[in-house]
């Protein structure tokens, strides 16, 4: 069975003191209660940095330069009914105050906290990519 591919950007947000931003998936949604990386879906035609740009806007109130989002590692996993293709950017600069626009919760955590979050599958396995860059 071929399962339609879904694109989703996400980012490490990494602050001053080397903490990652992790999100709570909200009431509702699929995988509530899970932290994940924020990010959202690349819009058809949309360009995967401009969909970041602006999921960050929407979800945390933060305005990011392209030129400071890299791909870092993709997660690859195959959900019951799609495969999810995911690129995790790294971001160390933005401007203005990350705020709580549409996650249960928001927490800055040091690399080596981070399995002890539970996430989506998808994103595990970007975890220990992270500790072994930061
Ligand atoms: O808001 P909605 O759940 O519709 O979309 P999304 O958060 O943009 O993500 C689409 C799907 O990708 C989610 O339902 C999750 O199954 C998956 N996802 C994930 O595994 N890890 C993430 N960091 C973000 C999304």
């Amino acid at each position: 069975m071929t399962l339609p591919t879904v694109l989703v950007v996400a980012v490490a947000l990494i602050d001053a003191d080397g903490r990652v931003l992790i999100a709570q998936r909200p009431e509702g949604k699929q995988l509530a209660g899970l932290w994940e990386f924020p990010g959202g879906k690349v819009d058809p035609g949309e360009r995967p940095e401009a969909a970041l740009i602006r999921e960050l806007k929407e979800e945390l109130d933060i305005d990011v330069n392209e030129a400071c989002l890299a791909p870092f590692v993709f997660a690859s996993h195959a959900y019951d009914s799609f495969h999810l293709l995911m690129p995790l950017y790294l971001c160390r600069r933005w401007s203005g105050v990350v705020q709580n626009r549409e996650h249960a919760a928001l927490k800055w955590v040091r690399p080596n906290q981070l399995s002890d979050f539970p996430m989506p599958p998808a994103d595990e396995p970007l975890v220990a990519w992270l500790r072994d860059l930061l």
